[in-house]
C-alpha cells in the first residue's frame, strides 16, 4: 500500500472508532492534531508517515474511558497497522509514540524519545491553545457545569495532578494553571513558533474578557 492509501484507510478507521466520543477527543480533535502535525512537518525533518499515523491514532482509546488501561490504545493501533501490512519498524515507532503520549508523565518505566514523538506532542498541545483552545476549555467547563469565572477563586499553580483533576475551579483558572504554560513546553522550533502565535491570542482573549467583565468596553 502506498502512503496515501495507508493514510486514507487510517482516517476511515479512526473516524469509525471515535464515533460518539465526547467532543474534547472526537474525530475533529484528531483532524486538527493531524493538520498541526503536517504544518510542523513543513519545517522539521522527520518521518512523515510515522508522524501522520501517530497523530491519527494517538487518542484511539483514551485510558480514561477504559478503566485506566493504558495499553488498549497502543494495542488497537498496532493491530490495525498490522492489518495493513505496514513495515514493522514503523508500527513499533508509532505504538511507542502513542504509549508515551498516554502514559502519565513521571512514569519512569517507559522512557522513549524521538523527533516524531516531539512533533505529535507539539501538535496535540497546539490544539489546547489559540481560539480552539478557548473553545475546548469552555466546552469542557460547561460539560462539568463550572463557572466561567469567579473573582474570588484565584488560580492555584501549586496543585498536584490529582488535586487538579478534582478541582471545581472556574474555567478561566485553567488558562493560568495550564494553557498559558504550554508555549514554554514545546519540543520543536516550528511547534514553538506556532504556539507563540496561539499564546498571543490567548492573552488577547483574556484581556478582552477582563475588560468586558469590569464594564470597561
Ligand atoms: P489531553 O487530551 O491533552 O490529556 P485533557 O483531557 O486534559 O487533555 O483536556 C482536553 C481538553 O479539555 C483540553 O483542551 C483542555 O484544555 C480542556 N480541559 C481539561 N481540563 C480542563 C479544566 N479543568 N477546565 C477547562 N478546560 C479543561
Ligand atoms: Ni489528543
Amino acid at each position: 500500500m502506498d502512503k496515501g492509501s495507508i493514510i486514507n484507510t487510517t482516517v476511515d478507521f479512526v473516524k469509525k472508532e471515535l464515533e460518539g466520543v465526547e467532543s474534547g477527543h472526537d474525530w475533529w480533535h484528531i483532524y486538527r492534531v493531524w493538520k498541526n502535525a503536517q504544518l510542523i512537518l513543513v519545517d522539521e525533518k522527520a518521518d512523515a508517515l510515522v508522524v501522520e499515523l501517530a497523530a491519527l491514532l494517538h487518542d484511539i482509546a483514551d485510558a480514561k474511558f477504559h478503566n485506566g488501561d493504558e495499553e488498549i490504545g497502543p494495542a488497537k493501533a498496532e493491530e490495525f497497522m498490522k492489518s495493513l501490512q505496514i513495515n514493522a519498524s514503523v508500527i513499533d515507532h508509532v505504538t511507542n509514540i502513542i504509549r508515551h503520549i498516554s502514559f502519565k508523565s513521571g512514569n519512569q518505566r517507559h522512557i522513549f524519545s524521538s523527533k516524531e514523538l516531539d512533533i505529535v506532542q507539539d501538535a496535540d498541545r497546539l490544539d489546547a491553545i489559540g481560539a480552539i483552545g478557548v473553545a475546548r476549555a469552555f466546552n469542557y467547563g460547561g460539560f462539568k457545569n463550572r463557572a466561567i469565572y469567579d473573582p474570588e477563586i484565584k488560580p492555584n499553580l501549586e496543585m498536584t495532578k490529582e488535586e487538579y483533576k478534582k478541582s471545581e475551579a472556574p474555567t478561566i483558572n485553567h488558562f493560568y494553571e495550564k494553557l498559558l504554560l504550554l508555549k514554554d513546553r514545546m519540543n520543536t522550533d516550528a511547534g514553538r513558533k506556532l504556539a507563540e502565535k496561539r499564546h498571543e491570542y490567548l492573552e488577547q482573549f483574556l484581556n478582552q474578557f477582563f475588560n468586558e467583565w469590569n464594564g470597561r468596553l
